[in-house]
């Protein structure tokens, strides 16, 4: 059961209730005016301390399509947070409003403390570049919808491995999998964490580390890109020399298996060329979509609504 729980990393739920979860999101797109009134009286807090398009408007989206309503900001400077109020008098006070509150904030940890005021269920909508588990959701969902599995397979994350939270929340979940198969592809300075690495470690869930894109495409079962995170960055230098390490083209993509899938959580800068978009292997913008529906299934799962 998942009625009152807070989600603050992937690893908060099972896989067992993790499939649950993406069984709930398929029922919703096979016929989604059933649940078009499921959440009808509910609140939903949208607390974003931090710049966001995709987290932000899916969530909206996902509780205005349960049939709920939405309060919230983007700009935190137009709460009390701009007099000195912390964020745990901030989470206390905002529960007595809303039955459920997704939080983003550039801050590591801040999720896992709001919930530990808050009288209501908390998930994290991302938190510095620590975890980002409704994304991990979203590519679950994609990944089991479009792949037909979540096990099996070999996946290659690419990037800013150190800063990216959407990929230490994915791979972190994924360690949990039979069969699952890494390789990190990131220049030397952006190596993931090793506190990732220790989790698949005591897996013993295999894994490289590398800086050659196109060497390693060829085995991969799915290319999950991602950006250089700017904000995460001390200094603007370094940035510029990473930001373009790796950009994925129409001819890079020609080194991969036919039925190898990109992902990318979005958004891109650079290191996707817009013209890979139209390779029916681009799933990045499906994926989006599905992240709407999986987020309808935890608010509906967390509310304890089915
Ligand atoms: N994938 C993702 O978190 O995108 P936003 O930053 O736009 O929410």
């Amino acid at each position: 059961m998942l009625k009152g729980r807070n989600l603050i990393a992937p690893v908060d739920f099972t896989m067992e209730e993790i499939h649950s979860l993406l069984d709930l999101a398929d029922a919703i797109i096979d016929n989604p005016a059933a649940y078009a009134e499921s959440a009808k009286g509910k609140v939903l807090a949208s607390l974003f301390y931090e710049p966001s398009t995709r987290t932000k408007f899916s969530f909206d989206t996902a509780m205005l399509r349960l049939g709920g309503s939405v309060i919230g900001f983007s700009d935190p400077t137009t709460t009390s947070t701009a007099k000195g109020e912390t964020v745990a008098d901030s989470a206390k006070t905002i529960s007595q409003y809303a039955d459920i509150i997704a939080v983003r904030h550039p801050k590591e940890g801040t999720a896992l403390l709001m919930s530990r005021y808050s009288d209501c269920p908390v998930i994290n909508a991302g938190d510095g570049g620590h975890m980002h588990p409704t994304q991990t959701l979203t590519d679950l969902l994609t990944i089991r919808r479009l792949e037909g599995r979540l096990d099996h397979l070999t996946i290659g994350v690419c990037g800013d491995l150190k800063f990216g939270r959407t990929i230490h929340s994915l791979v972190t979940c994924l360690a949990r999998c039979e069969g699952m198969r890494f390789v990190f592809i990131s220049p030397q300075e952006l190596r993931m964490p090793d506190y990732v690495k220790t989790v698949l470690d005591r897996a013993g869930v295999p894994y490289y580390e590398t800086h050659d894109l196109e060497a390693s495409m060829p085995e991969l079962d799915i290319l999950y890109m991602s950006r250089v995170q700017r904000e995460r960055f001390v200094s603007e230098e370094e940035y510029l020399r990473l930001k373009d390490y790796f950009i994925l083209t129409a001819d890079k993509m020609q080194l991969a298996k036919p039925s190898m899938m990109v992902l990318h959580p979005l958004p891109r800068v650079n290191e996707i060329a817009v013209e890979v978009d139209s390779d029916p292997r681009a799933a990045y913008f499906k994926q989006v979509k599905f992240g709407m529906f999986v987020r309808m299934a935890l608010i509906l799962k967390l509310l304890g609504i089915e």
